[in-house]
């Protein structure tokens, strides 16, 4: 049975397949309306979600199919000290496919080990958030009609942020690409994160400057500073607002540029630059759900 808890479990050719039939649901929405009749879906969401959590219960609910979870982890066993082994055992027992966001970085990875069930890896600490990636993905496809020769600009905390370290890794597999790393010295990416497009020949430069950066830039993905990841509450004050894209900012910008965000948003995007075509994080979300929907098919299929 096959669960997804990194962006790398799944190979190109895989999100390909994912893609095609995000494209198909939005073509022939009726064609599965029925695909996960009688199926259930289990939400465990010990950290707070918005996005994440109802994109997932939308997408099994649109598939025709059932949703039982929680939303706070205090709200379960948890609370009285079950592992998560013993949770996943349990919750195996009532539901045919789990979608999981927890603190802790692994616990996704536990928790697949210990199911019955495929696991999906909703958002694991400051480590991987694959299916905030699929979303990425399939946004950049269809945006820019493909994943390969651009110039990404990542903006924002690349150290706590799980989404940029799971894009990074599944964009370091296409042709041609190129990323300009924007953060404060003290934000800088991981180096397993970097390791790994030092390994795979990927080009990229570290800079602060997002100003310098952007003329250059065919996607730029801000992200906000991961305030719950930070140990000390003055340094997150210091370094919250270190970037404030504004219309201003964007003046020598491509006019092509895509402008995403994983949401949520905090201060990094100002609320002016929603109406600007070239933004794009909202259709992000609704990508988000179409490639959960994909990706709650493929699982369920391979687990005949
Ligand atoms: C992200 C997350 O949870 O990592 N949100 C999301 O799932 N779209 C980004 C964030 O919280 O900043």
């Amino acid at each position: 049975m096959k669960s997804l808890i990194s962006i790398m479990g799944l190979n190109v050719s895989e999100i390909d397949s994912l893609m095609a039939l995000a494209d198909d649901i939005i073509a022939r929405p009726e064609s599965y309306q029925d695909a996960m009749r009688r199926k259930k879906l289990g939400s465990l969401f010990f950290e707070p979600s918005t996005r994440t959590r109802l994109s997932f219960e939308a997408a099994m609910l649109e598939l025709g199919g059932q949703v039982l979870g929680f939303s706070e982890g205090m709200s379960s066993s948890a609370a009285k000290g079950e592992s998560v082994a013993d949770t996943i055992k349990t919750v195996s027992c009532y539901v045919d496919i789990i979608a999981m966001r927890h603190p802790k970085e692994g616990a996704p990875l536990v928790a697949a080990n210990n199911a019955t069930v495929p696991v999906i890896n909703a958002g694991d600490g400051g480590h991987n958030h694959p299916t905030q990636t699929l979303a990425d993905l399939f946004t950049i496809h269809r945006e820019k009609g493909r994943l390969d020769n651009l110039t990404v600009g990542v903006c924002g905390d690349l150290k706590f942020g799980r989404t940029v370290h799971s894009l990074l890794e599944a964009m370091s597999r296409y042709a041609g690409l190129r990323f300009v790393l924007i953060s404060p010295e003290e934000l800088k990416v991981p180096s397993y994160v970097k390791q790994h497009l030092k390994h795979n020949a990927i080009p990229y430069d570290q800079t602060e400057s997002l100003a310098e950066a952007l003329p250059e830039l065919d996607i730029l993905y801000m992200t906000r500073v991961q305030k719950e990841r930070f140990f000390n509450e003055a340094d997150y004050i210091r370094l919250k607002d270190s970037y404030i894209l504004t219309p201003a900012k964007l003046e020598n910008a491509k006019k092509d540029l895509a402008i995403m965000h994983p949401l949520p948003r905090v201060n990094e995007i100002s609320v002016q630059i929603d109406k600007d075509p070239r933004a794009v994080y909202f259709k992000q979300v609704l990508n988000g759900k179409l490639m959960r929907m994909a990706l709650i098919l493929m699982l369920m299929e391979a687990t005949k």
